[in-house]
């Protein structure tokens, strides 16, 4: 499936990610600037934050409770916040546009 990451600065990066990966991980194999990962997938840091564009909340799932409560210490979260370590990537996410919030790069 094609994601595509917009840094805060408007820069898209096109990945093909792979049934089964992460988001984060596709970024992060991918060379994708923006998306730390310092905890590695744990849910642990939120240094993976990504906004998920409004069309494609209903696919990307709902958070669980621990990543709602890592995304409670991020300063920039909004409504459509997501932990990408968290949202796995199918085929129902070919065409997934996704944001990184400032101060992330
Ligand atoms: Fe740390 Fe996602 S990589 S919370």
């Amino acid at each position: 499936p094609r994601i595509t990451f917009i840094e805060h600065d408007g820069t898209a990066h096109q990945v093909d990610a792979a049934n089964g990966q992460s988001l984060m991980r596709a970024a992060v194999d991918n060379g994708v600037p923006g998306i730390d990962a310092d905890c590695g997938g744990e849910c642990a840091c939120a240094t993976c934050h990504v906004y998920v564009e409004p069309d494609w909340l209903a696919r990307t799932g709902q958070r669980s409770e621990m990543e709602q409560s890592m995304l409670g210490f991020a300063a920039v979260a909004q409504d459509n916040s997501r932990l990408s370590c968290q949202i796995t990537v199918t085929d129902a996410l070919d065409g997934l546009v996704v944001r990184m919030p400032d101060g992330q790069h």
